[in-house]
């Protein structure tokens, strides 16, 4: 069984690794799984801090009976009621039923709204800052709203030094053997860290800087997330990590062409910018077929990388059908600090172009760099000159 002691004489790891989900939230390809970490305290009162996805409860129920038999747990913390963390609370009320579900009063709202019946009775409301004696550990509680729910919170163990964060500082990816960030390659996680962050959380940068000011009063010397490895080591590397995607400065210098193709001359065109980016100094060039891609690793990168190039061919007179869950993420999650370069490709009316100039006007935030580039059918001798043209100019925006 797949549980583990993993701080003190009593903290339990018995999260759940999910390989079989496809899509985390229905739509996020997941090709490294997903893990639903979920922490008991075996203290005097027995304290359950978050469940795990609906689909996972079986397994889970038995690693909580594995650990603490015929005997009953206290408190259920529910640090967010999103189900991948909720999802099991059905069954753990029924088994215990006279567990007290510990959240805070938005909490209590969402817990009605996905349980009906569900009796107030049961529940503790905690403030800010409350604190919950479990007999060798203390627990005190801290909101962290629109990280990225209006209820998130996360829960300190005031005794170990432990932050349990729920959603903040986890990623996709499930845990193959090793638990805690010194027991793995962290590089093998960096990048689905940053994915979960771009595409979860990556909205609300202002509010991720709100709750790093807050919690940078604590002591903490592990971060216990709901998703992926729990930080040991790295626990100043994963907050500056945070704090840098928060405001969207870029790990490297680098560019993302992402282009939506249909004839292969708009890819020619983004073979083109690489090879003229790549002649004038940059390294880290990524191309992606929007086609094959999905947009969250898109959107990853360009929380990497501080250049963007897009490139469209013309459909129906609009933008390509497969660039447009790219462009309405970069609206929606209000990206900045990023020097954008556009291109495309028409065949009469054109459209593709003309949508991504008008999401570049629209979007503050956004430095448009040389002029939009649009050619009619394969790239003439002209074309290919303004293609380089525009490449210069974002390696010298890149590379100032
Ligand atoms: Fe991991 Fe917002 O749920």
């Amino acid at each position: 069984m797949n549980l583990r002691k993993i701080i003190g004489e009593d903290i339990y790891w018995i999260g759940i690794n999910d390989r079989k989900t496809q899509r985390f939230e229905n739509y996020l390809p997941l090709p490294y799984g997903v893990t639903y970490n979920s922490y008991l305290i075996d203290d005097e009162k027995v304290c359950l801090i978050d469940t795990v996805e609906t689909g996972s409860s079986a397994e889970f129920l038995r690693k909580i009976k594995h650990v603490i038999g015929e005997r009953k747990i206290d408190y259920l913390i529910v640090n967010h009621m999103e189900p991948d963390h909720s999802g099991a609370m059905g069954e753990i009320m029924e088994m215990f039923p006279e567990i007290k579900v510990v959240g805070n009063m938005m909490t209590l709202k969402m817990i009605k709204a996905f349980y009906h019946d569900f009796d107030e009775n049961r529940f503790q409301a905690v403030k800010e800052g409350e604190e919950l004696n479990l007999g060798r550990h203390t627990l005190v509680f801290a909101t962290i709203p629109m990280v990225h729910w209006p209820e998130s919170m996360v829960t300190y163990d005031k005794t170990e030094k432990i932050l349990f964060s729920n959603d903040a500082f986890g990623g996709f990816g499930a845990l193959n053997g090793g638990l805690f960030d010194d027991e793995v390659e962290f590089n093998d996680f960096k990048d689905e860290m940053r994915r979960y962050y771009a595409n979860i959380v990556g909205k609300y940068g202002m509010q991720v800087n709100k709750a790093i000011s807050k919690l940078g009063s604590l002591d903490i010397k592990y971060i216990c997330p709901s998703h992926g490895l729990l930080w040991k080591e790295k626990v100043g590397t994963v907050i500056k990590l945070y704090s840098d995607w928060a405001n969207f400065i870029p790990e490297e210098k680098g560019v993302v062409i992402a282009y939506g193709t249909m004839y292969g001359n708009t890819e020619k065109m983004a073979e083109i910018i690489a090879k003229e980016l790549f002649d004038s100094g940059i390294k880290n060039v990524k191309i992606y077929d929007v086609s094959k891609t999905d947009s969250s690793i898109v959107i990853s990168d360009v929380w990497k990388y501080q250049g963007l190039i897009l490139g469209s061919c013309a459909h129906n007179n609009a933008l390509y059908p497969k660039m447009l869950p790219v462009v309405e993420k970069l609206k929606n999650y209000g990206v900045k600090n990023r020097y954008l370069g556009i291109f495309g490709n028409m065949m009469w009316s054109g459209g593709g172009v003309k949508a991504l100039d008008s999401f570049a006007a629209e979007t503050k935030g956004i430095e448009k760099v040389g002029e939009s580039v649009e050619a009619k059918g394969a790239p003439t001798e002209e074309i290919i000159s303004k293609l380089k043209k525009l490449a210069k100019e974002m390696a010298d925006k890149i590379l100032a």
